[in-house]
């Protein structure tokens, strides 16, 4: 009996890992405050797309999921100027790139909630919503822990980040944009559960209204420095310090991780100073001195780089954004720096918004992003895109948008992965190290 046990769970262990679903790797036991962290198309993601994407839909939907990005980054940091709407008839699709389980209410009901460290909310489709797109609701009346906020609530009278809430009856309410979308949710209460540490109490939105398609499904947990962030609502278990490593996004056969709190933090890291900018003072600024092309260091304009409170100008490190994006001139002098080195008798073609692809295979040169206190050389893989057939590498960055207040450049996920990244608040300071959490 037990052999023949043995050999069944032996059977479908060999079918899991040939199907690449091992439903171990996906569902690890949680130890202490760390989490797995997905990539929105892994096996282990129930976000992923019902039908596999050639590789070129894939690219071509990450950037316009980009765009939309950008611009609800570069929302509001210049007041006067109107951000005008993305222009693409094409609907986004996806918009969480890595996500995190979470377990939500009493008895819990498990989410998967995108990680943003550029959001300082949280917020959750529940059950009634009108325009969410997952099949997989909050439904708040089977949580005894659930509480709305009314009126008079605390955290009704505080400003976040690009809405303040309001009042709808006698239930606090908040109303924001978000990329192409806008939603609507009531300020509720709830224990959110992160690995084995129950919060009680976590304030968030329970989305009642959504128009538009890039939320992300299962909802987005704010990891910024805003009031309502998690660091805010967890500052005396968590001290405003957390690190994650993302995992390849090609990689369907690991997932990454996000620690919560000081403990089990890398020692060996290097560090470069946190900046506070406060036309937008809950995203996550560092000072970008200059990038390395090779051992040449690019020729970049330097109010490119410069970080300008006034304007909101800088450099950020951001969570939702998948590829790079630096303002218009510090692109063009990467990428012909870029280009230069490949040499000139391979032609450059362009695939959506890349415009530096290859379709003969090229030797690139390394690429060393120079922030204060710390140089930061990229891999080939945190650089290039290759298709999946092998004909056709890109140089997986981007100018950013003309069509928005350019003044952001954004360190993306497809730069990070593979990386951890330490983000020491108390301290004021960013550490990246090399760390390989999928292959
Ligand atoms: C939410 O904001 C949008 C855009 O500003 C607006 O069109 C909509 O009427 C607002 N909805 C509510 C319920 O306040
Ligand atoms: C939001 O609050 C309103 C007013 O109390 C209530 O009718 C509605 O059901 C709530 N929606 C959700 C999703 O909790
Ligand atoms: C995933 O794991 C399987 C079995 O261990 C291995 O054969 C395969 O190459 C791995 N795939 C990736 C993308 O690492
Ligand atoms: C910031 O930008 C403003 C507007 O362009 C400019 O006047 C100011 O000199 C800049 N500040 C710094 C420190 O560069
Ligand atoms: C980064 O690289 C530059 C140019 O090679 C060098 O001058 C600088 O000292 C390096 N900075 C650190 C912190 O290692």
């Amino acid at each position: 009996m037990k052999q023949t046990l043995f050999l069944l769970s032996l059977a479908f262990l060999s079918f899991s890992i040939a199907h690449g679903l091992n439903p171990n790797r996906c569902d690890l036991p949680n130890q202490g405050s760390t989490l797995q962290v997905f990539h929105v198309n892994s096996p282990c993601s129930p976000l992923r797309p019902p039908e596999a994407m050639s590789w070129e839909d894939t690219v071509l939907q990450l950037q316009e999921k980009d765009e939309a990005r950008l611009q609800f980054l570069s929302s509001s940091l210049v007041a006067k100027k109107s951000v005008v709407p993305i222009a693409s008839g094409r609907q986004i699709l996806q918009s969480a790139t890595y996500i995190v389980k979470v377990q939500i209410g009493t008895p819990s009901q498990s989410m998967f909630m995108a990680v943003d460290t550029s959001n300082d909310a949280a917020w959750v489709p529940c059950s009634g919503c009108v325009g969410c797109s997952s099949s997989v609701l909050f439904d708040s009346a089977k949580s005894t822990s659930f509480k709305s906020l009314d009126c008079q609530a605390s955290q009704c009278t505080q400003k976040f980040q690009v809405s303040n809430p309001k009042c709808g009856g006698n239930t606090c309410t908040f109303n924001m944009t978000y990329g192409g979308s806008n939603l609507l949710a009531n300020l509720s209460q709830d224990t959110f559960t992160l690995a084995t540490d129950p919060i009680p109490g976590y304030t968030f939105g329970c989305i009642q209204t959504t128009t538009g398609t890039s939320l992300p499904p299962q909802g987005l947990l704010g990891l910024s420095r805003g009031p309502l962030s998690l660091l805010s609502q967890a500052q005396s278990l968590y001290q405003s310090t957390f690190s994650y490593c993302l995992p390849n996004f090609r990689s369907t056969n690991f997932s990454g991780s996000l620690r919560l709190g000081p403990v089990g933090q890398p020692k060996k890291i290097k560090y470069t100073p946190l900046l506070k900018n406060p036309r937008r003072s809950s995203l996550y600024y560092v000072n970008l001195i200059g990038i390395r092309v090779g051992s040449k260091i690019v020729d970049i304009p330097p109010s490119a780089l410069a970080f300008n409170a006034t304007t909101g100008a800088g450099t950020i490190f951001d969570s939702g954004t998948v590829y790079t994006r630096l303002v218009e001139p510090a692109y063009v002098a990467v990428r012909d720096a870029f280009r230069k080195r490949i040499g000139g008798s391979a032609t450059v073609t362009s695939l959506g918004g890349f415009d530096t692809c290859y379709t003969v295979p090229i030797v690139a040169p390394t690429m060393t992003f120079m922030f204060d206190g710390m140089n930061v050389t990229l891999p080939q893989d945190n650089l290039l895109i290759h298709s999946t057939a092998g004909t056709t590498t890109c140089l997986a960055m981007a100018s950013a948008p003309n069509n928005v207040n350019s003044v952001l450049n954004v360190i993306a996920s497809m730069q990070q992965q593979n990386h951890r990244l330490l983000f020491d608040v108390p301290n004021s300071r960013l550490g990246v190290a090399r760390e390989q959490c999928s292959s």
